[in-house]
């Protein structure tokens, strides 16, 4: 149980750099990497090093840190100025997990109050730890809140990877899937496998795995056959950004599994921080989608399975309309039968 509690963290900040495990590399190896610059920061998440929508955020912040020593020691009492061309890169980094401009507006704002003539980075340290602790905080907060809406001996399917290793630990739709556990509504997961970069084989299967919560891999297009087996109470995700009506872009294939639930009469509960709504939209069609190189789908670990100079379409998320959508988890409440009006509620219990 105390196990269950307490995940992996994938986010260090440690003898005055940050620490981040590589993704790219699990399951087989557990290897952490340790940065001193903000650009290679940026490159870390473009390239998955850290992965998932919270966890991209809370690196940010940290890689802000980073940007505000690097200003202070090449541009002194102008660091103000210095820091915009380095933010604006790690603002670059990933397009669709609004976590990312999220951190980084908040350490903007902070670092406005703060004086030009002293070293910004000891505030913004303390700043970017707070971001860190909240988003473990709002994780165990939404853990309970889904869990809740289980029934007992629930069977449940998760897609793509979010749990503790997406965040600053714990996890969102695995961190409701571990409270669901301990309290006795799991009975199992299914967790698919998430062509192309397959953070379902390798990332969440790990961490249930090393947990004991009972679990089955599967391809992606077994989805629909265990739907139609009448098993599955729910399927359980994260998001990368949510709209103001409740449309949510998640992990492409998050939407057929939408279409599908809705045909089968399973429920679908998305779990997500306040942090990934972004209130400045009005619908899912406003949500930039990333299109990420060809070689992820025509190649397996660098050997192409695909004729080469095949032409690929690599879209890393899709859109769910909130119509499909039975539930919308956050830290300050849950949207059932999310919709404009019904976000509206929970937006002013946030501005409470
Ligand atoms: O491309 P990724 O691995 O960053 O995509 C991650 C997802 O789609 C997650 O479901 C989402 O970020 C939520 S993570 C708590």
């Amino acid at each position: 149980m105390t196990k269950l509690l307490q995940t992996i963290e994938p986010i260090l900040w440690r003898d005055e750099r940050l620490h981040l495990l590589d993704q790219r590399v699990l399951p087989h190896k557990e290897n952490w990497l340790e940065f001193h610059d903000s650009d290679a920061v940026a490159e870390a998440i473009k390239t998955m090093v850290v992965r998932g929508a919270p966890a991209i955020g809370v690196t940010a912040a940290y890689g802000v840190v980073l940007a505000a020593r690097e200003a202070w020691f090449s541009a002194g009492e102008n660091w103000q100025e210095a820091i915009n061309p380095p933010l604006k890169r790690l603002a670059a980094s990933r397009p669709t997990a609004v976590n990312l401009s999220w951190a980084i507006d908040r350490m903007k704002t902070a670092s406005a109050s703060l004086s030009k003539y002293e070293s910004p980075e000891p505030a913004l340290l303390t700043f970017a730890q707070q971001i860190h602790q909240e988003d473990v905080k709002a994780n165990r907060t939404m853990g309970q809140y889904g869990a809740d809406l289980l029934d007992n001996d629930s069977i449940v399917l998760t897609h793509c990877n979010a749990g503790a290793l997406a965040t600053a630990g714990f996890g969102t739709a695995l961190g409701v899937i571990r409270q669901g556990f301990i309290d006795g509504k799991i009975e199992h997961v299914y967790v698919d496998e998430t062509r192309p970069w397959l953070q379902g084989s390798r990332l969440t299967a790990w961490e249930l795995m090393q947990e004991g919560i009972p679990m089955t891999l599967q391809a992606d297009v077994a989805a629909g056959a265990l739907m139609a087996s009448g098993q599955l109470d729910w399927v359980i995700v994260g998001a990368d950004r949510i709209a103001s009506n409740g449309d949510t872009a998640n992990k492409i294939g998050t939407y057929s599994l939408a279409v599908l639930a809705k045909y089968h009469g399973v429920k679908l509960m998305v779990v997500a921080p306040t942090t990934t709504i972004d209130w400045s939209i009005d619908n899912g069609s406003q949500i930039p989608i990333e299109q990420r190189t060809g070689s992820e789908v025509s190649e397996i670990d660098g050997r192409p399975i695909a004729p080469s100079e095949v032409h690929v379409s690599n879209p890393a998320f899709d859109v769910t309309p909130a119509e499909l959508i039975d539930a919308i988890v956050t830290e300050s409440g849950v949207v059932r039968s999310p919709s404009k009006e019904n976000m509206k509620q929970l937006k002013s219990e946030e501005e409470k």
